[in-house]
């Protein structure tokens, strides 16, 4: 088992990571029992597949649950599944104290982490992550959120989760597409700071994607260390360190806007292409070299990741790209700051980006 702690003073909580932990999730939980049934929420992909697990485990560990089962899907993000759920948390009797588990991917996660946020003015939760987006990135950190009609994510509120259980396992029955999407976030790690973890990827990515189990743990632990470090020191984004998150995040919702944030183009695959437009960007501004804007690329689209505006299924104006870039929540007194690179591992925030520069590079790279 690994455990990456994430120390936020009273807010602290710990990361475990561990093959086969679902099975013994039950153990895990017994000191997060109440007395009620632990309420676990989850969609009705993960309520087949992987549902069944953590149903056994609790049994054995003589813990009772009752299991809401919602939509897969993006839309569940919305008012009315979040009305729904915090209907059903208060029908249920929960208590600040009480634990709800969110068992699924980014979309459960967030919708589960922010009805915790605002039931009671705050009641705990547990994230299971089963997609590598939610193991890597989405289920660490307390960003949780529904979308709003004007925009993805919109509605929020930064609320810890008191523990993060990941099971690599889980990973066995996600489609391979959304696994290479969760990679595109993995990659990101090493595009932020770590060149060497960037080399891990270029030798073992391929092993990881196939589905080797010690590649996988590998990444998923080293994903979540550099995460919860960032974390640590910027909780709450306000520094910048956090920021850097964000990597690949601008230009891809970009194109995640174009494609009408639809299974045209997955979320990871939008930060693929943003990653790869950030720097091949940060090459037209002389800022990183071709070589290592050329390695990116390369990398991304041998992880059957798109690397481009034609990769993504995108052909728009790059003042059209630009205009949905506007719609960005990170707009910050009308500039939009933008995550470049000065190389792999050197990615820095740059708030000196002329948008109508932007709008000419992508009218440059669409053809
Ligand atoms: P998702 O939750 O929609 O899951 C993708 C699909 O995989 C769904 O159909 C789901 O039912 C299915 N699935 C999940 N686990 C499975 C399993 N083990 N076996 C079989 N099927 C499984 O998508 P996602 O990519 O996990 O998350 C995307 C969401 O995460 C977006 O809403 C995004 O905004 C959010 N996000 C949040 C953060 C954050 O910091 N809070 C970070 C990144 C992304
Ligand atoms: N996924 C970006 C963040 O958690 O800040």
């Amino acid at each position: 088992m690994t455990i990456v702690p994430v120390s936020l003073g009273a807010r602290s909580y710990d990361v475990r990571i561990e093959s086969g932990l679902l099975d013994r999730a039950g153990e895990a939980l017994v000191p997060y029992a109440s007395g009620r049934p632990f309420l676990v929420v989850t969609d009705e992909h993960v309520a087949a597949a992987q549902w069944p697990r953590l149903d056994t485990a609790l049994r054995r560990a003589g813990l009772a649950a009752e299991l809401v089962t919602l939509p897969a899907g993006e839309a569940t993000k919305s008012w009315p599944h979040l009305e729904a759920l915090t209907d059903r948390m208060i029908a249920h009797g929960i208590e600040r104290r009480d634990h709800v588990i969110a068992l699924g991917g980014g979309v459960i996660g967030d919708l589960v982490g922010f009805a915790a946020a605002i039931v009671k003015r705050g009641c705990a939760f547990i994230q299971i992550p089963t997609t590598l987006l939610a193991q890597v990135d989405s289920s660490v950190g307390g960003k949780t959120a529904i979308n709003s009609r004007a925009g993805k994510n919109l509605l929020g509120a930064f609320h810890q989760p008191s523990l993060v259980l990941i099971d690599p396992e889980t990973l066995d029955t996600l489609g391979a597409r959304e696994v290479r999407a969760g990679y595109a976030e993995v990659v990101k790690y090493g595009l932020i700071d770590d060149v060497a973890f960037f080399e891990w990827c270029e030798a073992n990515g391929p092993a990881l994607l196939a589905g080797d189990p010690d590649a996988r743990a590998y990444a998923i632990a080293r994903s979540v260390a550099a995460k919860a470090a960032i974390v640590a020191q910027d909780e709450r984004e306000t520094s910048g360190r956090r920021a850097l998150l964000n990597l690949g995040h601008t230009f891809g919702h970009a194109l995640e806007a174009e494609t009408g944030f639809s299974d045209r183009l997955l979320h990871g695959e939008g930060v693929a292409a943003g990653m790869a437009l950030a720097f091949s960007y940060s090459l037209r501004r002389g800022e990183c070299s071709g070589q290592d804007a050329g390695r990116v690329v390369a990398h991304l689209r041998a992880a059957g990741l798109p690397a481009s505006l034609r990769d993504a299924g995108v052909d728009a104006p790059g003042a059209r790209l630009v205009d949905h870039m506007l719609h960005d929540k990170k707009m910050s007194g009308g500039t939009l700051p933008f995550l470049l690179a000065r190389g792999i591992g050197q990615t820095y925030l740059a708030k000196d980006v002329d948008l109508a520069d932007v709008a000419a590079f992508l009218d440059e790279v669409r053809g």
